[in-house]
């Protein structure tokens, strides 16, 4: 771990067991997010993505396991108590959950949500509290900040709610914010509008940022790095630009191909990735995309692929990388 590295995530392995058997939702996955970077984290639904956030916060259901390595600030965070967790969320690190009902309380006022944390945490006063309140409800660009302060959430609209679960996720300056989904149900414009800001947030803030999303299309135009996960771990990771442009794992192609997007969401002609995800209780013991793939050989279905470097930083899991630059005509073909 060097200096620049705020967040290394080393082996994690995330399993929950259920009715149906042991879920291997996360099952050994590596990645490092730096100081004042964004890392995209992209895969179709039951990926294992909010799995991982979750695991990453330390916020697992009962009858989980997780083992591996969470460093944040070279501490392992899969070893600390809850008491020492809780120091941490909010302060350090604070997510915006995809199940909005998750992260605002409908309950209670905007500005208590918002207040509370800051009191906690940075020890200051209420009036100075409010002071904030006001100026973080102005800086996510919600109007007639005074009012909206004295507002139950249900009061809001999708795109104000979301605007003030980020305010409140941005309440006590964490050093990482983890957003997963925090755009879905809203409709395109506001989606832009609040991932944008995100974006300018992270930028001006110098925080790094983990941006959940199924579109990779909407998370590489605002990440500098990008993870695409299937089935549990990591298929590809490099800099969002060159994993957008020059995808080398044919299941970041059909990904491509197969998103809605809310980028050209008029001129999207969508494919289908024919197959489906394994089943997170009895994965594949080869690779576990081998199933859906098109260049599948007789090791495929036997071992699982490790990841191989094409560049410096673009490193795919795959045995039989796409070695050019054209994309497989068969899952993207137009
Ligand atoms: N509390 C739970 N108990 C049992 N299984 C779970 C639980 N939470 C998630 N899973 C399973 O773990 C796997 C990964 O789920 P996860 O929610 O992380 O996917 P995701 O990538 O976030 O998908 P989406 O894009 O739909 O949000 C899925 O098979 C899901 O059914
Ligand atoms: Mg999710």
């Amino acid at each position: 771990m060097n200096d620049a590295t705020l967040l290394e995530v080393n082996d994690l392995h995330a399993h929950i067991g259920s009715p149906r058997g042991v879920v291997k939702a996360v099952d050994g996955v590596s990645f490092d997010l730096r100081h004042g970077a964004a890392l995209g984290i992209v895969g179709e639904s039951g990926s294992g993505k909010s799995v991982m956030a979750r695991a990453v916060m330390g916020l697992m259901p009962p009858r989980s396991d997780c083992t591996g390595e969470v460093l944040f600030h070279g501490r392992n965070l899969l070893t600390l108590t809850k008491k020492e967790l809780r120091a941490i969320w909010g302060k350090q690190i604070a997510m915006v959950f995809q199940d909005p009902g998750r992260s605002l309380n409908p309950v209670v006022r905007v500005d208590r949500q918002l207040t509370e944390g800051m009191r906690q945490h940075l020890g200051i006063s209420k009036s100075e509290a409010l002071t904030r309140a006001l100026g973080l409800l102005t800086e996510v660009g919600v109007p007639d900040p005074e009012r909206r302060l004295r507002a139950y959430p249900h009061e809001l609209s999708g795109g104000m709610r979301q605007r003030v679960m980020i305010a409140v996720a941005l309440a006590c300056e964490p050093e990482l914010l983890i957003a997963d989904e925090p755009t879905t149900a809203l409709d395109v414009t506001i989606q832009r509008q609040v991932l944008d800001l995100l974006r300018r947030i992270q930028a001006e803030r110098s925080m790094s940022l983990m941006l959940i999303s199924h579109d990779l299309h909407v998370v590489a135009g605002r990440t500098d790095r990008v993870a695409v996960m299937y089935a549990g771990r990591l298929a590809e990771t490099g800099a969002s630009r060159t994993v957008f442009d020059d995808p080398r794992h044919r299941y970041t192609s059909a990904l491509l191909a197969a998103t809605p997007t809310i980028e050209h969401e008029r001129h999207a002609r969508l494919r289908v990735i024919p197959g489906s995800l394994p089943s997170p209780t009895d994965p594949p013991a080869g690779c576990r995309f081998a199933p859906r793939c098109t260049a599948t050989s007789d090791s495929c279905l036997t071992s699982q692929p490790a990841m191989v470097t094409i560049d410096e930083d673009h490193r795919v899991a795959c045995a039989h990388p796409v070695m050019t630059k054209q994309k497989e005509g068969e899952l993207v073909g137009r």
